[in-house]
């Protein structure tokens, strides 16, 4: 049997505490029932809530002041505000203090449901995510890659990332996209306000620009209560525009002159909002073949791209595979063999790191525990290894043997992927270096290093 969420639900009003208990045993949850945030947060303090569902205004300590409270000392269960109608701006302060959602009085049990179920798998999602945080302090850390291509990303970032400047974000799916608006965030001045990010292609495109906007009551068919738009919400801090491309042209024009001016205005109002907010946008398509193809606004991408960055896919920079892998392995204390890296830099990667990530998932999987060797590849990864090895006459086992030290393990990679590279590039060393994402100089050192020459020379007579 599924556990039973324990919700701790506060309100100063006797009425409203019986009515929060009722409904919240109705759906299921098992209530805990407090009168102010004083008694919510000695309740907190011993453990055990999954969430909290908070009246706004109480005498002892309101909605905000506990919000303030649970943050200095670290409690960190979501929480929904429950505010009246006329005052969704303190819903707003309490989204800003880092609460979860917030509904508006009167609601009905289904508003609530939906509402601590959305919650509750948000939540999760963070507590997934801060494991990954805490094992790298720094944002852009978390970025894994020290290619050449890497190195200019990171470079990118902490250049954008102290202005307000709008960026664009453009790469193929899986190359990081959303990490690297995170990271913008992250080392911004900003950093303490939201991040809000809006798929625009997850959201249907009649509904995109009240969740942009937001809409006053009756502003539409189905518009029963106000609604703040992702803009309000993301005031002082970023909004993350994630495949713009995929906004409906009509609106895309609405967010240019919303960019330009700095202000909003809620669908069935003319008050005009002023917000202060930090745009990053990304999209997986060429940008300019969007514009060509009436997907992109141009006048709007010339506003998106005020600074522009290219994540390289990953097939362009098979250099940071080794290291992607030890970071995606690293959390289930799993290693991987070389052969099998070297299989890994000879595939595509038409998903990119998404892919790769999900690759080292599954062979995690079907190693049960072991190293990751070949083996444990898809077999359309692991047939890669065959056209590498016909030029090294050393038998695999060689290299998958137990290899001693580190030095000696990345030596028999590096002659392994160098040779690779140049029977791909037919001998030809500038191609080979860049496959490979080095320069051309340590390229030669390396060959003569190991005293490759004559496999490249072999190979062909062009330079
Ligand atoms: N450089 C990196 N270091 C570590 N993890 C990465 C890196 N790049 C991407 N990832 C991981 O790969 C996955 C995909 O990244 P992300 O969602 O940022 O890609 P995206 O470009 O937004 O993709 P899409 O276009 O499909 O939305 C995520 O799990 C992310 O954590
Ligand atoms: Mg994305």
């Amino acid at each position: 049997m599924i556990k039973q969420k324990r919700i701790l639900a506060l309100d100063d009003e006797p009425n409203m505490r019986r009515l929060l208990e009722i409904s919240l045993k109705q759906a299921n949850y098992q209530p805990v029932i407090a009168q102010h945030g004083q008694e919510a947060l000695e309740i907190l303090r011993q453990g055990g809530i999954d969430l909290v569902v908070s009246d706004m205004h109480m005498p002892v300590m309101d909605g905000l002041k506990l919000l303030t409270a649970m943050r200095n000392e670290h409690l960190e269960i979501p929480v929904i505000i429950v505010t009246a109608q006329g005052e969704i701006h303190t819903a707003v302060e309490a989204m800003k203090l880092g609460a979860a959602d917030y509904i508006l009085r009167p609601f009905d049990l289904s508003t609530l449901e939906i509402a601590i179920d959305r919650a509750l798998s948000l939540s999760r999602l963070k507590l997934e995510n801060r494991f990954l945080r805490d094992e790298v302090s720094r944002a852009t850390a978390s970025l894994v890659g020290q290619s050449t291509a890497m190195q200019l990303v990171h470079k990118a970032i902490s250049q954008v990332a102290p202005e307000k400047a709008t960026t664009l974000i453009a790469g193929e799916t899986g190359t990081g996209k959303e990490l690297v608006a995170h990271a913008i965030h992250q080392l911004s001045p900003r950093k303490d306000a939201l991040f809000v990010a809006v798929n625009c292609a997850a959201i249907p495109g009649d509904m995109l620009e009240s969740e942009l906007f937001g809409h006053e009551r009756g502003a539409f068919t189905g518009a029963i209560k106000e609604r703040i738009g992702k803009f309000e919400l993301a005031d002082g801090g970023t909004l993350f525009l994630d495949e713009i491309t995929e906004m409906p042209i009509g609106l895309q024009a609405k967010l240019l002159r919303a960019l330009q001016q700095g202000v909003i205005e809620r669908l069935g109002s003319n008050r005009s909002i002023t917000v202060d907010i930090r745009v990053v946008a990304a999209t997986n398509r060429d940008p300019q073949q969007a514009i060509a193809d009436g997907k992109l606004r141009e006048d709007l991408y010339y506003r998106l791209n005020v600074f522009r960055i290219d994540l390289p896919p990953l097939r362009a920079r098979i250099s940071d595979i080794p290291q992607l892998s030890h970071h995606f392995l690293q959390s289930r204390n799993l290693s991987i063999s070389p052969a099998a890296l070297l299989a890994l830099q000879a595939y595509a990667w038409p998903g990119n790191v998404r892919e790769l990530e999900n690759i080292l998932e599954r062979a995690a999987i079907m190693s049960s525990g072991a190293e990751i060797s070949i083996q444990h590849l898809p077999a359309d990864i692991a047939g890669r290894q065959p056209a590498i090895d016909t030029v090294d006459t050393t038998p695999p086992a060689a290299i998958e043997a137990p290899l001693t030290t580190l030095p000696l393990a990345t030596e028999a990679l590096e002659k392994k992927m160098i040779t690779a590279a140049l029977l791909q590039s037919s001998g030809n060393k500038s191609k080979a270096a860049r496959l490979l994402d080095i320069s051309e100089r340590s390229l030669w050192y390396k060959l003569s290093r190991y005293t490759l020459e004559e496999v490249s020379s072999a190979q062909t007579e062009s330079p």
